[in-house]
């Protein structure tokens, strides 16, 4: 009604008022869109057609951890975190400190840094909860008695135990070798960055220093951490190499000599003098409203340009906290949210045996022998349980075949015409059998009638391609007979038989 009344008006106008008069529709328009709000309903009928058939409607949202609003870490504490020094060149050239650096060269001067970190220092905390070393931990390994250099090296072993088993380096490359997730920073020189302290704390309470966080609250103990920091400390492969300068190399005399400039950079002992400046907090409190570091970064005090929506986690229970503070879905996919570097466990459910994955969620066993490895979390019986319980019931396919050896066990010669396809069809170039040999491209099936359901081996052999769009795995178009006598002769596969 109302906008035929403006249309109609509009006619008789010069061309001016009829500009005028379409500003004023599209406004309408805009304000009519912002005032829709959607009944619930609908939101539910929607949600339930996005759902592919065969997929449950799970009972909570789940959080896409590749979806955080800010790429970048939350700042408030970067300098209890970084060294002065580290953060000065950093900001001047985030690639030449960090190879896999995201963060764009923002072209700052000198001045304009100084400032930005004076203005950062006075944004942070108090201080950083002190951790209690033992005197001796927090001296050069030169400077050690035999006796302390040996107590040392026990923790630092220690530590380089737990950092093998955490596998740290699926997620942070160190020199560019590793970071297969692709989401970790390159740790290669972390002992120039970060101290002792800050390493203890953000191993201890990883979420709490940044909630959206990639990696994984792991669940380490006191003495786990220390062992962790010790190695990092301390370990070369953390520290950055010399650099050495080449003089005359070929003999060809001289060659351009290499004029590198140094960058330069804000020192500590600057820093403590003028820290506090309230000159330069504001001026620095400029820099970075105009450099738009809110866009990548929650910065206490300018969120308010750019807010973030806090979600409140302190509620989260069962797998849904699982879930966050593993983080889980920074490697895995579940319903189309997450990562692709582990398998997708959007049909866990039906795909895995429960017992053999409470087993594998306590303690990750390998299953490819190839770069994907779970880490591990060191995840509570409880934790395991919520996981399982969750997947049993909702990561299901209600599509699968169902009753494929449910209660029969299949006969020797099932499971001999079984063995012999295997053979002939070359299954063994990609997966081995326990200790049997064979390929290693394909998972090892060992003790495959442990961990996977009957049911989904069909499922998965009658085309593996169907099952995962990127699978390697040839399509064998067997017959359903032939199917059933391979499934038939790996679910044979168990523990403890002869060569598994
Ligand atoms: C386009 C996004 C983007 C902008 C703009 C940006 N940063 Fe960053 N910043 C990042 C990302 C991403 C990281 C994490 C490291 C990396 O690059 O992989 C980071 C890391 C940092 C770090 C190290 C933090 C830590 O905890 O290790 C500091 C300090 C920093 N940025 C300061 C700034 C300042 C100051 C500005 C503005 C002058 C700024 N950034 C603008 C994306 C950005
Ligand atoms: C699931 C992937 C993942 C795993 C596994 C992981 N991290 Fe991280 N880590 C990250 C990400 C991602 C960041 C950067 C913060 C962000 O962007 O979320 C990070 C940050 C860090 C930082 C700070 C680095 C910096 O320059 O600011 C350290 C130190 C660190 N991790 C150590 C470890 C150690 C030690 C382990 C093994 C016990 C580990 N991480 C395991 C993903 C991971
Ligand atoms: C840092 C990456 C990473 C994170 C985080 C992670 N996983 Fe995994 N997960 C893997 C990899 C890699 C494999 C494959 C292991 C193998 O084949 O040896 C795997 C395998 C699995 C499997 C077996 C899947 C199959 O089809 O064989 C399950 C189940 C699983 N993870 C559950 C979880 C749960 C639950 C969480 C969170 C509590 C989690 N994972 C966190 C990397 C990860
Ligand atoms: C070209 C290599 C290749 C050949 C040949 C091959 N597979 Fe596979 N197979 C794979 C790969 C790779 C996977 C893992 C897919 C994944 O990681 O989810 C797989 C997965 C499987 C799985 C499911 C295991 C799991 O945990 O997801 C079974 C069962 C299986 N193969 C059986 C067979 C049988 C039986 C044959 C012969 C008829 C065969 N495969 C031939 C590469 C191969």
């Amino acid at each position: 009604m109302q906008l035929k009344l403006i249309s109609g008006f509009c006619d008789r106008l010069i061309v001016s008022a009829i500009l005028l008069c379409f500003a004023l529709f599209v406004g309408i328009g805009i304000a009519l869109a912002q005032e829709r709000s959607i009944e619930p309903m609908f939101l539910e009928i929607d949600k339930k057609y996005q759902i592919p058939e065969g997929w449950s409607i799970l009972p909570f949202e789940l959080e896409d951890p590749y979806k955080r609003v800010k790429n970048g870490p939350i700042l408030a504490n970067v300098t209890h975190k970084a060294n002065i020094e580290w953060i000065s060149r950093w900001i001047a050239n985030p690639k030449e400190v960090i190879s896999n650096a995201k963060m764009p060269d923002l072209g700052l001067e000198f001045d304009e840094i100084k400032a930005v970190i004076v203005y950062l220092g006075s944004i942070a905390d108090d201080g950083l909860s002190k951790v209690k070393w033992d005197e001796y931990l927090l001296k050069r390994e030169d400077d050690m008695t035999d006796e302390e250099y040996d107590k040392m090296d026990q923790i630092f072993q220690m530590g380089k135990g737990v950092w093998g088993r955490a596998r740290c380096t699926i997620c942070h490359p160190v020199k560019g070798l590793g970071g297969n997730v692709g989401v970790g920073p390159d740790l290669g020189s972390i002992v120039t960055k970060v101290n002792r302290d800050w390493l203890y704390d953000w191993l201890a309470n990883t979420k709490m220093h940044f909630p959206d966080t990639l990696m994984a609250q792991f669940r380490f103990s006191d003495e786990e951490i220390r062992g962790l920091v010790e190695y990092v400390m301390r370990d070369t492969q953390f520290m950055p190499e010399e650099e050495y300068e080449d003089e005359g190399e070929d003999g060809q005399d001289g060659g351009t000599p290499k004029t590198i400039e140094e960058t330069k950079f804000l020192t500590n002992a600057e820093y403590s003098t003028i820290k506090g400046d309230s000159a330069l907090i504001s001026k620095g409190k400029e820099v970075v409203e105009r450099s738009r570091c809110f866009v990548c970064h929650d910065i206490k005090g300018l969120s308010e340009l750019m807010p973030v929506v806090e979600r409140n986690r302190e509620k989260l229970e069962g797998f849904e906290k699982v879930l966050y503070e593993i983080r889980c879905l920074t490697c895995h996919t579940i319903q189309k949210k997450g990562g692709t570097y582990a398998p997708n466990l959007t049909e866990a459910g039906t795909k895995m045996k429960m017992d053999w994955e409470n087993e594998f969620l306590k303690a990750p066993d390998i299953i490819r022998p190839l770069s994907q490895q779970m880490p591990k979390f060191n995840l509570t019986g409880e934790d395991a349980t919520f996981a399982t319980e969750f997947m049993e019931k909702y990561l299901t396919n209600k599509k699968l075949p169902s009753g494929i050896f449910d209660n029969e066990k299949p006969s020797q010669e099932v499971v001999e015409a079984g063995k012999n396809l295997f053979y002939d069809k070359g299954c063994n170039a990609c997966h081995a059998e326990g200790t049997k040999g064979g390929g290693v491209v394909g998972p090892n099936l060992g003790t495959v009638g442990d961990r996977l359901q009957p049911a989904y081996m069909f499922h998965h052999l009658k085309n593996p391609i169907l099952v995962n769009p990127r699978a390697i795995e040839p399509n064998y178009a067997l017959s359903d007979q032939e199917i059933k006598s391979l499934v038939g002769f790996l679910i044979d596969h168990v523990k403890g038989k002869e060569g598994n």
